[in-house]
Parts: structure tokens; sequence; C-alpha cells
């Protein structure tokens, strides 16, 4: 961990009028929930097209509930980690404005993030295809799989945004204005690949923001748009900026 560029974040974070976060699979990664591209990540062992993508849903529902089961019995024991609790820390001071998250796990809430913005949707509720109907997803039977509407019976989807599917309107137009508004944003555990997500940072940077990148290793935005890269675990990372920011904040 490079001390030096946790100074100037700490320093970026204190001057800066509005700074967002815009977080991926890494930030959980220390929850114990894999990531999506890592060497253990998701993508290695389903194929996302079979799995991930709407069609599959509505073609082989049976299937795409083997994965999702693996990832909701992950989720529903994990715990925050000190990445998603430094970012709760910087909303409690008056530093963060929100988090934009392409996590469906709920962690940052979990760790008393307020201002959330799910741009792939959440797991913690299911709609009926047929009559949308929703559940309560926390407490969801993982034996019983996939779970039928009590209502007529259809087949349940999780709230979470498939391939194929549409970003939750408010969302996306939230972060947006979150994105055009900010001077800084804390780009952390993603590997920026995935649209429109990834749009977050180029249209924050467009608008004048300083982008700083805190992954384990480098991405598109590294070259691209990035001021700096702090390279490393967010679950280290994070605090260390915390502290930082506190010790700026008393001189
Ligand atoms: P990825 O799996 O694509 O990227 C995870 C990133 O986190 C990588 O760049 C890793 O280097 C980094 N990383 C891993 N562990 C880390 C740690 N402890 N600290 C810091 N960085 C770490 O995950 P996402 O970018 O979130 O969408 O993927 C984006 C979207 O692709 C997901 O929301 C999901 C997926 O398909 C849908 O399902 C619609």
């Amino acid at each position: 961990m490079d001390a030096q560029l946790i100074q100037r974040a700490a320093k970026d974070i204190l001057h800066s009028k509005k700074t967002i976060a815009f977080t991926g699979a890494g930030i959980s990664v220390e929850s114990g929930i894999p990531d999506f591209r890592g060497a253990q990540g998701l993508w290695e062992k389903y194929d996302p097209e079979e799995y991930a993508h709407i069609q599959a849903f509505y073609s082989n529902p049976d299937r795409v509930w083997l994965m999702l089961k693996e990832m909701f019995s992950l989720i529903m024991t994990a715990k925050p980690n000190p990445a998603h609790i430094g970012l709760a820390e910087l909303e409690r001071m008056g530093l963060l404005s929100s988090i934009v998250t392409q996590n469906v796990d709920g962690l940052h809430q979990a760790a008393g993030s307020k201002n959330v913005i799910e741009f792939h949707g959440t797991h913690r509720t299911l709609s009926c295809l047929k009559c949308s109907t929703k559940i309560d997803g926390t407490s969801l039977e993982l034996e019983d799989l996939p779970p039928r509407c009590s209502r007529c019976s259809s087949l349940l989807k999780p709230d979470v945004v498939f391939f194929g599917e549409a970003i939750p309107w408010e969302a996306q137009v939230i972060s947006l204005k979150e994105s055009k508004s900010c001077n800084a944003v804390l780009v952390i555990g993603t590997s920026a690949v995935v649209y429109p997500a990834a749009s977050i940072p180029y249209t924050a940077k467009e608008k004048g923001a300083i982008i700083i990148e805190i992954n384990k290793e480098s991405t598109p935005l590294t070259q691209e748009i990035s001021d700096y890269l702090i390279r490393g675990s967010a679950g280290e990372i994070l605090p260390a900026i915390v502290e930082e920011v506190k010790r700026g904040k008393g001189r």
C-alpha cells in the first residue's frame, strides 16, 4: 500500500465538495463473496451467456437457479468488511454523498451506508414474472428451488439485473445526476468493463471530477481516466484513507 497515495486520496476527499463511490464485486471479496472475472470468479465457473442472461432464465430456470443458489447462500451469510465500513464512516462524516454499486449483496447498507444506489438491483426481493408480486428474498428457502409465486404459482426471479435486462430506471437517473455533479469518484473493486455501469466514472471525468481508483490490478480506466490507482486490497486501503482523513480534519 502506497502511503503517499493514501495521503493524496485523503486530501482529495477533504478538498472535494462532493465525492461519490462507484463499487464492484472486488469490494465484497474480503467478505467471502468471489468476484466475477477473477481467478476464482463466478464467470470462470458459469458461462454468463448460459446463466446470467434473461433468456437463459426464461428457457432454463432450474439451471440458472443452481448458480443463483450458490450466490445467494454466500450473500446471505456474508458480513461487511472494513472497506464497506470505511465508506459508511466517510458518509457519516459528511464526506461521501452516495455509493453507486454494481453489487446486489446489500453489504453497503449492512455497514451503515444510507445513500446507496443499486445499479444492478438487489438480492433482497424477488418478483413474480407473471403477476409482479414481490416477496422478501432474505429468508428464501434455498432447499426448495426454483421458488414460485404463492399467488399464481409462476416463476419468481430475483430483482437482480440479468444481461439483456434494463437497469432500474431510478438508479440510472440518480447515478447520472450524482456522476455529473461530483468532484471526486472513488472507483473501488470493479473491472469497469460492464456497461452502462462503467460509463459512470467517464461521465464524472468529463465534468472535471478526480478519479481515484482502488483495485488489486489496473483496469481500462487506469490508463484512460484515472488520476491515480491505489493498488491493493480495498479492505486495507479504505480504513487507511479514513484514518488519514481524520488526521487531516484535525489539522
Ligand atoms: P469483476 O469481477 O469484473 O471485477 C472485480 C474487480 O475487483 C477486479 O478488477 C479485481 O482486480 C478487483 N478486486 C478483487 N478483489 C479485490 C480486493 N480485495 N480489493 C480491491 N479490488 C479487488 O466485478 P465487477 O466489476 O463488479 O453484472 O463486475 C461488473 C458486473 O459484471 C457485475 O455487476 C455483474 C457482472 O456480470 C451483472 O450480473 C449484470
